[in-house]
């Protein structure tokens, strides 16, 4: 089996999975700017079985993707083993298990964070998907309400057969708020021998300082105000990034729908514009490709 450690250098800064996001349009875009790796948005297991159509369309895949890594979901250890045999993702390289996500429907179906309560159950999730042959990687949270037993979760996971594990430094009942804890990152990258990404509000300021202590950051957010965050240098405008975003956005899913989706960066791309909310609000409303530029053409973005 290839080492993950092959796959991933030694301070990378990598694409965090982000639902909504982190589509094949935007991880394409990250991976032009140098993103070591990009990660689907969380995908269910369950869903994949009964052949959603949805699942399936999280699933494409950018030709500068590689490798490529699709995060799964559930609780089911069989339902993961079950998705090795799907095409749709037999064809990635890495697999990754959310052990993160706080949202109470899923929470509710012992899926995502709520598997930090049952680690036998999230080894077994890990030992199934590791029937692959592929390296299996994890995101875990520091805990659900308190972060005593994150040391002793990343270890189980690893001991489980787990390749990398990426740690969001925050539990399931801070949600995206407060600060990530950056000290228990490093404690669990320093208790486990796989490499650990540190995750949580690493920006354009902190990245390199984030590396310390770990094998390299996992990057949602700070990836979404700018993607240009992984060249380390702005080398394209704002308007630049954003036209080559809705053209990768075109070729995947048609105009309207590459428009529409484009709505959620406008808010994160034109922040910090003096002035830009006239222009902000009339771009959240075109419908089209022309009229979006033409609006955003208006200012100096
Ligand atoms: C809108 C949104 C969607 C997210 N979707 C996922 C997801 O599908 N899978 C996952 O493991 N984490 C998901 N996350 C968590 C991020 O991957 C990341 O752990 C978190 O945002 C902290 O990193 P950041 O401060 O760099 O954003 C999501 C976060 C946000 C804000």
């Amino acid at each position: 089996m290839t080492d993950i450690k092959t796959l991933l250098r030694k301070g990378c800064a990598t694409l965090a999975p982000l639902a909504g996001y982190s589509d094949v349009a935007f991880r394409r875009l990250c991976r032009d700017f140098g993103a070591d790796l990009t990660v689907t948005e969380m995908v269910s297991v369950a869903g994949l079985n009964y052949k959603s159509k949805k699942t399936v369309a999280l699933l494409r895949t950018a030709p500068n993707e590689t490798p490529s890594c699709a995060q799964l979901f559930g609780s089911v250890p069989e339902q993961f083993e079950r998705a090795l045999s799907h095409p749709d993702v037999a064809k990635f390289d890495i697999l990754d298990v959310n052990m993160g996500c706080p949202v109470r429907k899923v929470f509710g179906h012992g899926e995502g964070s709520a598997l930090l309560l049952d680690p036998e159950r999230a080894a077994a999730i890990v030992r199934a998907l590791k029937k692959g042959g592929k390296p299996v990687t994890v995101k875990m949270r520091l805990g659900v309400k308190d972060k005593a037993g994150a040391v002793d979760f990343a270890k189980r996971m690893e001991d489980a057969g787990a390749d990398l594990i990426t740690v969001h430094g925050r539990t399931r009942e801070q949600l995206y708020s407060g600060e990530a804890d950056w000290d228990e990152i490093r404690r669990i990258a320093a208790a486990v021998s796989v490499p650990v990404l540190g995750n949580g509000d690493v920006d354009e300021d902190n990245i390199e300082e984030r590396k310390d202590g770990v094998y390299g950051v996992a990057i949602g957010r700070g990836a979404v105000a700018d993607p240009q965050i992984f060249s380390g240098r702005r080398t394209l405008t704002r308007l630049e990034v954003i036209k080559r975003h809705l053209a990768y956005g075109e070729e995947y899913f048609g105009e309207r729908y590459a428009v529409t989706a484009l709505r959620s960066f406008i808010p994160f791309y034109l922040k910090g514009i003096p002035d830009i909310k006239r222009i902000r609000n009339a771009a959240m409303l075109c419908r089209d490709r022309d009229s979006l530029l033409d609006v955003l053409g208006e200012a100096d973005v």
